[in-house]
């Protein structure tokens, strides 16, 4: 082993990939929340980390920091602009507040499933939204997937009524907190590393994540059960300074978007065994998954379908259409 790749092996068993970069390397700083093992986010950008401190040795160095050890996502985009961090990949959630079109990824049960997400963020007008922050001073590189957002809560929820009354935590989003209010819930916007001990201490009864998020945050240690709902996506954008970007010499910039789309495209296949994973490791744990009949879904679906009325003006109705012929 060389120095290099014991430092790396060392840092790697640490939790955090860090390449100890030489002189003359270009740092990139990619800062996540999530754990890194069992996730699609974490396997992603510990293997993107992995390949470019290998293939792009001498011009480039990557390290990781996840479990939101350098920032939560409400700060990241601020120390991006400031050239604290150079990648990060928060939540679509966290974007609508820079382009209102964003808000169509929130809105309950407009993708039936990652795939059809697939899809959609593949069309043009998906691959446009990448570009939409750039006046902002951000761009978008890829899109990652994590999976389909479940409920869980401090008693069992089978129907919506049984959520009625109960405190949420949400991410910041204006989508999400209106379909909770839709079913009588009380949104507290939280960031993420608080959830775990807000739902543990009352000050909140429940939450949506994903199987990987509730899992990887031990959610499901916290709670009286899991209502496999679907009825969201917690998806991804990898993104990063417009102005870094754009100052990266050409091969530089090149060999890491080939990269990173190579890694985009292994672990957005992968996305589906991973998330099964997680599903699997709570059942293991002993958790209560609440699985719902055709019909019982279908009350879910009418309590929470209003809320699209309220955003079809800020995701534009032609969107909205898209989305669906993909579901068909
Ligand atoms: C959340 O805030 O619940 C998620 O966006 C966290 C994540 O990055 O998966």
């Amino acid at each position: 082993l060389t120095t290099a790749a014991v430092a790396l092996t060392l840092s790697v068993s640490a939790g955090a990939v860090s390449a100890a970069c030489d002189d003359g390397e270009i740092l990139i700083k990619f800062s996540h929340v999530t754990n890194t093992d069992k996730h699609p986010k974490g396997i992603a950008a510990t293997l993107l980390a992995e390949r470019v401190n290998a293939e792009m040795n001498g011009k480039a160095c990557m390290e990781v920091f996840p479990n939101s050890t350098l920032y939560n996502d409400d700060q990241v985009l601020e120390a991006m602009l400031q050239g604290d961090v150079q990648m990060a990949a928060p939540s679509l959630s966290k974007f609508e507040q820079f382009t209102k079109q964003f808000r169509i990824f929130d809105l309950p049960f407009m993708f039936k499933n990652i795939n059809a997400v697939d899809e959609f963020q593949s069309s043009e007008t998906g691959q446009a939204m990448k570009a939409s922050m750039e006046r902002r001073g951000l761009s978008g590189l890829q899109f990652w997937h994590n999976g389909m957002k479940q409920m869980s809560a401090n008693k069992p929820l089978n129907l919506p009524s049984d959520a009625d009354g109960l405190k949420f935590r949400v991410q910041a989003s204006d989508v999400i907190k209106a379909q909770m209010e839709a079913i009588g819930v009380s949104p507290q916007p939280m960031a993420f590393s608080e959830v775990y001990g807000a739902l543990q201490t009352g000050v909140v009864d429940g939450q949506e994540n994903t199987w990987s998020n509730i899992y990887g945050q031990k959610f499901f240690e916290v709670q009286d059960g899991i209502t496999e709902t679907n009825h969201g996506v917690l998806d991804y954008m990898v993104v990063t300074s417009t102005d870094w970007w754009n100052s990266l010499p050409d091969d530089v910039r090149t060999q890491l978007a080939t990269i990173l789309e190579e890694v985009t495209t292994t672990r957005n296949a992968a996305v589906g065994e991973v998330d099964a994973e997680a599903r699997q490791a709570i059942l293991d744990a002993g958790s209560n998954i609440i699985e719902l009949d055709a019909a019982t879904r279908q009350i879910w679906v009418d309590a929470m379908m209003p809320v699209w009325a309220e955003f079809t003006g800020d995701v534009g109705q032609e969107n909205i259409d898209a989305a669906q012929a993909i579901n068909a």
